[in-house]
């Protein structure tokens, strides 16, 4: 059985893009593999959030998780901040991770330029602490969507110049998992190559969201004034509305569209309608649950302490051994 490590860090409501490169596999691994999904809410301090915002914000992920089908009994649910064996082990794995290959980081990058007045030392390093988050249980399989990828071969580089460095074979390399396939990158509904919510909410479309505010921000989606020629390739906007139409439809449908845009007929407003309806169909039954479960704080308290003392159990396994190895040993 292969180990299994992944994590949303908590910033709002879960959008598709979430749900479609990553949730909808943990749930699906849950049932196959040894399975820890968190939140990562020590990540998410590199924005400072107020506490309350940071801690509602982890309930709303915890509930997100709960409501797409992920079990508490199956899969340990951890939040990451219960379990301090993580800031041990990103601790250590600073010491060998060098500032030159974490400011090559894509992600970090992209935060000088878009944030210049808060470029933090957690930003820098982030990319540590999520290998900690994830070799802590000795996974081999992390999924993920796209925009992760940089970030795992960080972690395999990381897991292995730990192994170099003293000699041993502890740590797995982990890869970045989706079933066979491509990993995922997700539109925006404004043009934009990944629905992010940091670079604007009204490009999301929320599991939380009601079938009436999808229909708006989707009757809103970006366009251009449609084709004049047979065949033309699509402008990146209207090419997201077609893969956004291919996550959540049927296959006919995506074809008649398709068909229509081909031989320049097509209304963006009748594809806008379909898709408005399909993805409201596609997250009714989530959003039901997201309701029914956001006011059992009881039951929330249950699964978050479960989860905290099987992940602890995992990490303080993976820090005994690591001291040992590195030379932390008692008189
Ligand atoms: P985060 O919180 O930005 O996103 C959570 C997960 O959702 C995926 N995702 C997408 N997939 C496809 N299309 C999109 N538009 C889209 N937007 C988001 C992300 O790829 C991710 O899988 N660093 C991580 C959180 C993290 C983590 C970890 C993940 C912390 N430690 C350890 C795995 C293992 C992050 O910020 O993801």
């Amino acid at each position: 059985m292969e180990t299994v490590v992944s994590g949303i860090r908590p910033t709002g409501n879960l959008h598709l893009g979430n749900y479609l490169g990553a949730l909808r596999n943990f749930v699906k691994m849950q049932n196959q593999q040894r399975c820890f999904f968190f939140i990562a809410d020590y990540h998410s301090l590199t924005t400072h959030p107020t506490p309350k915002d940071l801690h509602g914000n982890v309930k709303n992920v915890l509930v997100e998780y709960l409501a797409c089908g992920l079990d508490p009994e199956k899969a340990t649910l951890y939040i990451q901040s219960d379990v301090p064996e993580t800031a041990e082990l990103y601790l250590i794995l600073n010491m060998n991770a060098y500032v030159g290959e974490l400011e090559r980081c894509t992600s970090f990058k992209d935060k000088v330029r878009t944030q210049p007045n808060n470029i933090n030392a957690g930003l820098l390093t982030y990319p540590t602490l999520m290998a900690a988050d994830i070799i802590l249980h000795k996974a081999t399989k992390v999924p993920v969507g796209k925009d992760q990828e940089q970030h795992l071969e960080m972690t395999r580089t990381f897991a292995k110049r730990f192994n170099r460095m003293y000699n041993v074979e502890y740590f797995p390399e982990p890869v970045a998992y989706n079933f066979g396939e491509e990993l995922l990158k997700v539109p925006g509904l404004d043009g934009s190559l990944k629905m992010s919510k940091s670079d604007n909410e009204n490009s999301c479309i929320f599991l939380a969201d009601t079938a009436e505010s999808i229909r708006k921000k989707v009757m809103k989606a970006v366009t251009d004034a449609g084709p004049t020629q047979p065949n033309e390739t699509k402008p990146q906007a209207v090419e997201n509305l077609f893969s956004l139409l291919k996550l959540v439809s049927k296959p006919n449908v995506v074809q008649h569209f398709d068909a229509l845009y081909n031989d320049c007929t097509i209304r963006y407003g009748d594809l806008k309608k379909q898709l408005a309806e399909d993805m409201a169909i596609f997250v009714a039954p989530i959003t039901e649950k997201i309701h029914d479960l956001a006011s059992n704080d009881e039951y929330l308290h249950r699964v978050a302490k479960l989860g905290a003392e099987k992940a602890r159990e995992s990490a303080a396994q993976t820090i005994k051994e690591i001291r040992e190895i590195i030379g932390f040993k008692s008189f």
